[in-house]
């Protein structure tokens, strides 16, 4: 069985206690930690930025971090998150000019690299990057809120996906963010991802444990 990656997204999290709330959700059984970078132009709506994920460095959070980035441009915020010790950084292609030269500068500065792809987004985005990727982030939401519903044709689409990474021969994630829960969770691993971003699903529970274990259940089937 692959090794499935449960990543939770603290946009749903108390930003008030955050470092309780990340040590509190890795506690729970979380693998990684998936953070929401949004700046009010790429998307309509405002996170944080890298100061905040230094912050958790310096808390102690050592799980991996991976970075989404929604923001545009995206190179100055690759640096500063390299800088604020990102594990993972994946970005928009439509928000970058140069999109080869970006998934490098992230390689180049110590983290994993890889692109993000809305539901209306084309695979071709894929066609040229497939040797240099460490993971794709197929969105199943429009990305900009937590809390929305998955967009179902969003299946096929992570098919298409998987093929294409077995095509490649390359170990590369398949990671799928927005609208995942344990209702649905088995039928997205079913159709070929290994890494589950949730965010309500698991935040606006009380017990994240409980939610996190649900989640693990279903996959185990
Ligand atoms: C949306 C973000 C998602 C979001 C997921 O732009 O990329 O990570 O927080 O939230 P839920 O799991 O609530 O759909
Ligand atoms: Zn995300």
């Amino acid at each position: 069985a692959r090794p499935y990656l449960i990543a939770p997204s603290i946009l749903s999290a108390d930003f008030a206690r955050l470092g309780e709330e990340v040590e509190k959700v890795l506690e729970s059984g979380a693998d990684v930690i998936h953070f929401d970078v949004m700046d009010n132009h790429y998307v309509p709506n405002l996170t944080f930025g890298s100061m905040i994920c230094k912050a958790l460095r310096d808390y102690g959070v050592e799980a991996p971090i991976d970075v989404h980035l929604m923001v545009s441009p995206v190179d100055s915020m690759i640096e500063q998150f390299l800088e604020a010790g990102a594990s993972i950084i994946t970005f928009h292609p439509e928000a970058s000019h140069h999109v080869d030269r970006s998934l490098q500068l992230i390689k180049d500065g110590g983290a994993e690299c890889g692109l993000v792809l809305n539901p209306a987004t084309s695979l071709h985005h894929l066609d040229c990057v497939m040797d240099k990727v460490d993971q794709i982030l197929l969105m199943s939401v429009n990305p900009g809120f937590g809390g929305q519903s998955f967009i179902d044709n969003t299946l096929d689409k992570i098919r298409q996906v998987r093929q294409r990474i077995i095509t490649s021969g390359r170990d590369i994630r398949l990671e799928v963010d927005g609208g995942v829960k344990a209702s649905n969770i088995r039928a997205i691993a079913e159709a070929g991802a290994d890494m589950f971003v949730a965010g309500s699903a698991i935040f606006n529970q009380k017990d994240y444990k409980a939610a996190i274990d649900e989640m693990r259940a279903e996959l185990a089937l």
